[in-house]
């Protein structure tokens, strides 16, 4: 399969092979995935700073109430690599943290760039990955 998230003109295009198997985890991943692409669609639009900055903090909110709902599905299942899933959470929260800050102080399209790279790249891998092993193992009893 190939998801293109690098291709800055492009969306992310929601498959079935987004899907993990877990109702409401699956929901949550569609809904972060829109919100990443109407950032992008802003973005490419050049939508005025102050929207655009209500879109970045939605996403923040988002993911910060989708890994702490993924982990407490986790935690009930007594997933075995709970701790470095969680790491991963708290990366990506970080980097994305820290790369919406940058963009907002200062709103280039090498800031731009990053803060999407990092996005888009790293929500698709880690729901095709990770989210995706850590479903077949709780599913599968492990
Ligand atoms: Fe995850
Ligand atoms: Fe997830």
């Amino acid at each position: 399969m190939t998801i293109s998230t690098t291709n800055s003109d492009t969306d992310i295009l929601w498959t079935d092979d987004f899907l993990i198997g877990i109702s409401e985890l699956d929901y949550e991943h569609r809904r972060v995935l829109e919100d990443i692409n109407k950032l992008h669609q802003d973005l490419l639009a050049h939508a005025d700073l102050d929207r655009v900055k209500t879109v970045l903090g939605r996403i923040h909110a988002r993911l910060q109430a989708h890994f702490a709902l993924e982990e407490s599905v986790m935690l009930d299942r007594g997933y075995v690599n709970y701790s470095d899933h969680k790491d991963d959470h708290d990366q990506l929260l970080g980097e994305y943290t820290e790369r919406m800050i940058n963009y907002e102080k200062d709103p280039t399209l090498d800031n731009r760039k990053t803060m999407e790279r990092t996005l888009r790249i790293w929500m698709v891998d880690h729901i095709l990955t990770n989210d995706k092993k850590m479903s077949q193992m709780i599913e599968g009893g492990i």
